[in-house]
């Protein structure tokens, strides 16, 4: 992986910090792109090797483009982008605003269609590349309350991934989404939270941004060169348990199910 060259827009989020740690570290070049200069400043802290800022706005396409084309001045070439942007309005569908569910659509889904078009462009022209979403399993397989937009720009990245991966399948790219359950900083718990949170999730374990990037990782590398238009869940197995196990999965159900 050595010299390959990646893009992670949203590399200020968790899961894109983590993405720009451990690409940094496999001695990737790394452009980082987000829309907050102070923060992609305080990131640019705390790694190490070759990596530059940019910042965009994945709103809108002039700005997306003046990215691709900084990114091609500096290393000349895009062999992977990572589409970590997102906005979460936390409404009830009767409460949310038109207003809203536009920049939810725009940013999460527009954004990575931007995005996409432009890195792909470069990427024909390679004759390979590598696109991956980070998704949501609010897009596939679970209804969220309160989470309508976010859900419907997820469900649309998950087309608009698969539709993609067939596209672009000609030209040697490959296309695939990360859907993460839940990713929770365990330190900012107390004891009986962390049980809470972990009482739905088979594995008993948070899902860290860095098992988000580990997975990234796989999917940019030519291990994955067979692999193309899905979706990968990593949620500690919570999205199989079917309606019922929800209601019913405590923590000692599980427990005594471990001592049979
Ligand atoms: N965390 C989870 O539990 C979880 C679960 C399932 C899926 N995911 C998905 O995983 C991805 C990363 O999640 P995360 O929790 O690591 O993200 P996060 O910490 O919430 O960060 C979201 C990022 O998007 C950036 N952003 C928002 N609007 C933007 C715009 N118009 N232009 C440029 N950047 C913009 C934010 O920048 P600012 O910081 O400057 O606002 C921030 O860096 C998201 O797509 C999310 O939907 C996360």
């Amino acid at each position: 992986m050595k010299d390959k060259v990646v893009l992670i827009a949203g590399a200020t989020s968790m899961i894109g910090t983590a993405c720009a740690q451990l690409f940094t570290k496999h001695g990737m070049k790394v452009m980082l792109a987000g829309r907050c200069a102070h923060k992609l400043d305080n990131l640019a802290k705390t790694l190490k090797g070759r990596f530059e800022l940019c910042v965009t706005d994945f709103c809108l396409a002039e700005s997306v483009q003046s990215m691709i084309d900084q990114t091609i001045s500096s290393f000349g070439r895009i062999d992977a982008v990572i589409y970590n942007v997102a906005v979460y309005p936390w409404k009830s569908i009767a409460e949310l605003e038109l207003v809203d569910w536009k920049e939810t659509l725009n940013t999460n889904l527009t954004g990575a269609f931007l995005t996409t078009k432009s890195c792909s462009e470069i990427m024909r022209k390679q004759r390979g590349g590598k696109i991956v979403f980070i998704s949501s399993s609010a897009g596939e397989i679970v209804g969220l309350p309160n989470m309508s937009a976010y859900a419907a720009s997820k469900a649309g990245m998950n087309g608009l991934m698969r539709t993609a991966a067939i596209e672009f399948a000609p030209y040697n790219i490959n296309v695939n989404s990360i859907s993460p359950g839940k990713v929770y900083d365990p330190q900012t718990m107390n004891e009986e939270e962390r049980r809470l949170k972990l009482s739905p999730v088979p594995l008993k374990r948070f899902i860290d941004p860095m098992d988000i990037a580990e997975m990234a990782l796989f999917l940019i590398s030519d291990k994955a060169k067979n692999i193309t238009g899905q979706n990968f869940i990593i949620d500690g197995g919570q999205s199989i348990l079917g309606e019922d196990a929800h209601c019913i999965w405590e923590i000692n159900e599980l427990n005594s199910l471990m001592m049979d």
